[in-house]
């Protein structure tokens, strides 16, 4: 049996279905592109058409299509002998070509070994269009890309905009369906074109797509975005209505207090809701904190009530002001904390694995005690063999000040 997402994926631009405005933009660069031309960089979710859309824009301007999947082919090396060549050659039957780097997100951003770095060299020498697919073009190892490339965005579709297609293809099929059912796929796929079209035909075994034949897949895919959670907890001022706000939010708890306290201030300006608001939150995470140590699990009940109930109920009255939520940047903050303490924390690690001390005591006392002794070259050359030091850890730990 042919997959229907492969029997239907569209042959032309034309038939991708949605993003009018970003396959114009597409049609727009591919048609205009000169040697200076940047690369496209198009994100967005899972299955809304990205790669499908380059591999019909091909095929619209009858270009030969050289892919190179970047979960594939992770290191500089690869990268280069993949694409150097397909950069610099003609196309096998004389026409153009554009380069398509999909899955952007597996190519390894190190300095030394990176694919990202790789690519990013590699494009400013193209004569041919590039096309980088990647889920979030924002994501910090990205960066580079991201600044030399025209970014296009494809957004998650509207159910209304899957669910003609879903018809179309029922009536391609000849299979009778009820509209109710069909409209009921196209939404619980969240705006994922692929799971929708993979649903419908998992529904039609029978004679025609019921909301019988459905229903079961309304339990997956439903992930009611973070923001929409938050919208409910900040607007509203019934604690029953909050209590729920994050039933269906397919998050951990822990990115829940994060998204919290990242748009609390944003939403509740007045000083005494911002006030209150914090000590709900905090108390929150004085139960999270118990559920952590001590495992009393009943304690995520109280949790959730105050991240929901205690937040919404913090303020006076509502805000009439209409702000998107965003993820928070305390998590890039850590990461980018842990990246400057990486060094010290391997080294930590050596230390403990030798002295049985904890790589906690040894991250905080051993280090700087390590440290001052390394800077007299026998004693440093001494401590590397011990400790089994690369030379990378004996110069930091020269050059460590406390
Ligand atoms: N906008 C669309 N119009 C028509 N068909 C679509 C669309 N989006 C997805 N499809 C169908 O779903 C299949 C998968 O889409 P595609 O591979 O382009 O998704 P994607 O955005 O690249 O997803 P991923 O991020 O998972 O790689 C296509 O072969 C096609 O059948
Ligand atoms: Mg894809």
């Amino acid at each position: 049996m042919v997959p229907w997402v492969k029997k239907y994926a569209p042959k032309s631009l034309q038939e991708v279905i949605g993003h009018e405005k970003e396959k114009a933009l597409l049609k727009k660069i591919v048609e205009s592109h000169s040697k200076k031309g940047k690369p496209v960089f198009l994100y967005g979710g899972t299955g809304n058409g990205k790669t499908c859309a380059v591999y019909a824009l091909a095929n619209d301007f009858g270009l030969e299509l050289i892919e190179v999947n970047a979960s594939d082919t992770r290191n500089a090396a690869s990268i280069e002998s993949m694409l150097g060549g397909a950069i610099n050659q003609g196309s096998l039957f004389g026409g153009g070509k554009i380069i398509l780097i999909d899955e952007v997100e597996g190519l390894s951003g190190t300095k030394d070994r990176g694919g990202i770095p790789a690519v990013a060299k590699l494009i400013e020498k193209s004569s041919f269009p590039i096309v980088i697919i990647g889920v979030d073009a924002y994501a910090p190892k990205l960066k580079a890309l991201k600044k030399a490339s025209e970014l296009i965005h494809f957004k998650q579709l509207d159910y209304e905009e899957i669910f003609p297609l879903l018809k179309k293809i029922c009536s391609k099929e000849k299979i009778g369906f009820d509209e109710d059912a069909l409209k009921h796929i196209a939404r619980s796929s969240g705006g994922d074109v692929r799971a929708a079209i993979n649903d419908l035909q998992s529904s039609a075994s029978g004679a025609k797509i019921t909301m019988d034949s459905v229903a079961w897949t309304g339990e997956r895919n439903v992930t009611v975005k973070m923001e929409n959670a938050l919208k409910i907890v900040f607007k509203t001022k019934n604690p029953l209505l909050a209590l729920r706000a994050y039933d269906e939010v397919d998050e951990d708890i822990d990115k829940i207090f994060l998204w919290v306290e990242e748009n609390l201030p944003r939403e509740y300006v007045k000083p005494k809701d911002l006030a209150t608001g914090f000590d709900n939150l905090s108390l929150a995470n004085v139960f999270f904190g118990r559920i952590r140590r001590w495992q009393y699990y009943r304690f995520y009940v109280y949790c959730y009530a105050l991240l929901s109930a205690g937040i919404a109920l913090s303020k006076e009255e509502k805000y009439s002001s209409s702000i998107s939520y965003r993820p928070t940047t305390k998590l890039l903050r850590i990461w980018m904390a842990n990246q400057r303490n990486a060094k010290r924390k391997g080294i930590a690690h050596k230390i403990a694995g030798k002295t049985h001390m904890s790589s906690y005591r040894a991250f905080h006392d051993a280090v700087p005690f390590m440290a001052a002794l390394s800077k007299s070259k026998t004693t440093g050359n001494n401590l590397a063999e011990l400790f089994d030091f690369n030379s990378e850890e004996v110069n930091w730990l020269k050059e460590f000040k406390n």
